[in-house]
């Protein structure tokens, strides 16, 4: 059994999970992050960010001592066989992932590693970055006049917000990228619960693993793309978007799941990685002309929900087509579960129905802090409320964006008592008009 101990540098979204659900594995881990105040709080048991199941996690194995948090690069990088790379990629205005985070960490690998090492890059990567990562310890193993051997491996991560211990325990499967024997061997003991549970494992080289995140995070987002533009044209011939994806789905080569239509796919992944794979392919002389286009589709989606809104209840001059109105929204964050507002499409929508005149009354069980940071030169258009119901009065209209499952099962009666002529925009098709419609409600779906 591997006994040594593994380094995982960054504490955010894919870095924390994956040490806290690797210390649970069994393994011994060092989390590093170089922001101290982050540090003292984890080693304390707080979590920065809202993810289910992961605070109880993160007790349990901090108390039986499997993971620790430090800023000390060093020491840990010295007393780990096997160091994850989980740092940020943000994007590059040309849509290019910066890796120079990942490269900073190669480069202390190199500076510090005083024996075998295997370098594994979890964070989401460009195609080529692992040869970058082993080139540049190369580098600086030169400069100490030491050759000690090392291996770089690829092992994406597939988990998603808000599920993401339950996605890290229970995978649909486990990417290693990387031609050595013993980086794979390796690899498998630190994932051995899953190994035993016969998940299925991938080993591949390192491109071919890089390529696999991207392609599987573009083919996601293209197949929600897909099934928005059905949504439009469902509109306009009297079809219904949910059945038609339930119906398609039931062919097993097709499958019902990501093919819900909706206000478009946000987030801190879709959005940046499609972005990026145009971009590397452009690098490549390769054109993506599909997943252009899916990112062309879902930047219109947001736009098209807010027409969808705006040509329902307007009237007047362009700019001040919804004067005097005042809109209720449930749910801000850009999907369920989550805190988070990267990309979300509140943050097209808003703004769209502030700037037609618009009041709005906004509620979200997690994501209104974030939410007020990122909408703050809207602040005195938006009124965030203490629950569902207090958005619903003295509205015109109420608009569902985030299906919250609280949400999922309003009481229309209250809604009907509180509107004066009630609209509801259901934008994540959660009711249907048949349910709707005879509580004097007028339903409005999206694709249907
Ligand atoms: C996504 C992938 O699902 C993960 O597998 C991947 O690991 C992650 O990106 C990443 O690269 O780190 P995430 O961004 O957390 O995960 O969120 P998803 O649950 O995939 O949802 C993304 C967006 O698509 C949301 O805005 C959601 O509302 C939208 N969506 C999803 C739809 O509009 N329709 C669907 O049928 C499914």
């Amino acid at each position: 059994m591997y006994k040594n101990k593994i380094s995982i540098v960054g504490t955010g979204y894919v870095g924390l999970v994956s040490g806290v659900c690797l210390a649970d594995f069994g393994n011994s881990i060092i989390n590093v992050d170089i922001d101290e105040e982050k540090v003292a709080k984890l080693n304390q048991g707080e979590v920065p960010i809202y993810e289910q199941g992961l605070k109880e996690l993160l007790e349990r194995n901090l108390k039986d001592e499997r993971i620790s948090f430090t800023t000390d690069s060093q020491e840990a990088m010295e007393e780990s066989e096997v160091i994850f790379i989980a740092v940020g990629t943000p994007p590059n205005d040309d849509g290019t992932a910066d890796i120079s985070s990942v490269l900073k960490v190669a480069r202390q690998v190199g500076k510090y590693m005083d024996g075998y090492r295997v370098v594994v890059n979890k964070s989401t990567v460009p195609i080529g970055t692992g040869r970058k990562v082993a080139e540049v310890i190369e580098e600086e193993l030169e400069k100490r006049g030491e050759n000690y051997n090392f291996d770089v491996v690829s092992n994406p991560e597939f988990l998603r917000e808000g599920r993401a211990v339950n996605d890290f325990t229970d995978p649909d499967r486990v990417v290693i990228g990387t031609e050595s024997e013993e980086a794979q061997e390796i690899m498998t003991e630190i994932y051995r619960p899953l190994f035993l549970d016969d998940v299925p494992f991938v080993f591949t080289n390192l491109e071919t693993a890089e390529t696999i995140k991207y392609a599987s995070n573009a083919f996601l987002a293209s197949k929600i793309s897909f099934i928005n533009e059905m949504s439009r044209l469902c509109e306009q011939v009297n079809a219904d978007v949910n059945e038609v994806a339930q119906a398609m789905g039931l062919d097993s080569r097709i499958s019902h799941r990501f093919l819900r239509a909706g206000p478009g796919y946000g987030g801190s992944c879709f959005p940046k990685d499609t972005r990026a794979i145009v971009s590397m392919a452009e690098e490549a002389g390769i054109d993506l002309e599909l997943i252009k286009t899916g990112i062309q589709v879902n930047r219109e989606q947001k736009e098209y929900m807010a027409d969808k809104i705006i040509n329902e209840l307007g009237s007047g001059e362009e700019g001040s087509q919804l004067a005097g109105m005042t809109i209720g929204v449930l749910g801000l964050s850009f999907k369920p579960e989550t805190d988070d507002m990267r990309e979300s499409p509140a943050l097209t929508i808003l703004p769209r129905l502030i700037k037609e005149g618009a009041a709005i009354q906004a509620f979200d069980p997690e994501a209104m802090k974030n939410a007020a940071e990122c909408l703050d030169e809207y602040e005195r258009d938006i009124v965030y409320c203490a629950n569902e119901y207090d958005v619903m009065k003295n509205v015109d209209a109420v608009v569902l964006l985030t299906e919250w499952n609280q949400f999922r099962r309003l009481d229309f009666e209250r809604l009907k008592r509180v509107v004066n002529q009630p609209v509801f925009f259901d934008l994540r098709n959660v009711y249907n008009e048949k349910e709707v419609a005879p509580r004097g409600i007028r339903y409005i779906g999206v694709g249907r």
